[in-house]
């Protein structure tokens, strides 16, 4: 197998984390989870949505996050935006790059940003020229690229129509989300083996969810198809709101401590990573779903004389 020497884990948590959740994160804890991210070496940290509150309650702190965090050199604080007036509230602080977001699934998107598919690029266009103007990086996802909720099997040819629309727009990377945690290792290098046809693979990302377990398995699957950067959150929260029984994203100790045993390098520090979940997990009383962050956590407190 032919391994890189090093990938870009792009983190989630603070928002794919957060969204699904049943109860509001204190804005505190929120602000003191992502400065402990940057603490451990994640180089790029979605730290909230600027979506209607009235879909997303959970993030409606939004502006008071991005006021709250102290950033780290060198690292990017993405943020996800729907729509113009999403953009220009995440302009009204200091954002430097964000994340629109469509799918593969009709129905799916509907749901998710009530629109079709088509009509969802079509907004995006004046929030690409206005993202233009204001010099910020721009990254689209694709949801539902490996099965969705409502429509079942999803064509892989739809996965490459949109990502092209994405790219088109103006997008610099683009996301290729398994927003159901249903895909399975050969459907990864299958479908990534289409997308290469038509796109360079530096611009391409894999945003896996665990909720079969099959994270680790996929993360591997995309590693040998050519795939460099991985989305996965912190603890392994999260979940898709509209797309229910999407538990838990893979969980960020999950893949770091694979790619540390696996000699791939990625600049992330797994003891800080594992110290700002658990600082989490103290400051909210939430349950990490992530298998690393158990292990290790409990060989840290063995490690501690009594
Ligand atoms: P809509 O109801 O069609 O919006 O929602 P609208 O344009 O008709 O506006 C209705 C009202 O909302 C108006 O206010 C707007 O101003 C306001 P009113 O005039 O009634 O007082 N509004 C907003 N307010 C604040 N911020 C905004 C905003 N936009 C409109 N940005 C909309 C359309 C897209 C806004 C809505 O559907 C929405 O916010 N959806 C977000 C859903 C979401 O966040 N889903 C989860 C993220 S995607 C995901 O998790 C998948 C991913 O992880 C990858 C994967 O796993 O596959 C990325
Ligand atoms: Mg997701």
């Amino acid at each position: 197998m032919q391994l890189p020497e090093r990938v870009t884990v792009y983190e989630v948590g603070p928002r794919d984390g957060f969204q699904n959740l049943a109860r509001f994160v204190p804005t505190d804890s929120k602000i003191a989870f992502i400065n402990a991210l940057s603490a451990a070496g994640l180089p790029a940290i979605e730290a909230t949505s600027f979506v209607s509150p009235q879909w997303v309650p959970q993030l409606a702190d939004a502006r008071e996050v991005m006021e709250g965090i102290e950033r780290g050199q060198g690292i990017r604080y993405p943020v996800l935006v729907p729509n113009l007036t999403g953009l220009e509230r995440a302009l009204d602080t200091d954002v430097r790059e964000i994340a629109v977001f469509t799918a593969a699934s009709e129905t799916f998107n509907r749901r998710n940003i009530n629109a079709t598919i088509d009509e969802s690029i079509d907004r995006f266009r004046p929030v690409m020229a206005r993202a233009a103007s204001m010099g910020l990086r721009v990254r689209g996802y694709v949801s539902t690229a490996f099965g969705c909720p409502y429509q079942g099997d999803v064509d892989p040819g739809a996965v490459v129509r949109v990502t092209g629309d994405l790219f088109e727009v103006g997008c610099s990377e683009v996301s290729i989300g398994d927003t159901i945690g249903v895909a399975d290792p050969a459907q990864v290098h299958s479908v990534v083996a289409q997308l290469q046809r038509h796109f360079d693979l530096g611009g391409i990302a894999l945003h896996l969810h665990d909720t079969y377990g099959r994270g680790l398995a996929n993360v591997v699957a995309g590693l040998e198809a050519g795939v460099r950067t991985f989305d996965s959150a912190a603890g392994g929260l999260g979940g898709c709101p509209y797309a229910r029984g999407a538990t838990g994203n893979l969980a960020t100790e999950d893949l770091v401590a694979m790619l540390d045993q696996m000699n791939i390098r990625t600049g992330i520090d797994l003891t800080a990573l594992v110290a700002a979940t658990s600082a989490l997990a103290a400051s909210t009383g939430l349950r990490m779903p992530s298998r690393a962050f158990e292990a290790l956590r409990a060989q840290q407190r063995a490690l501690i004389p009594a």
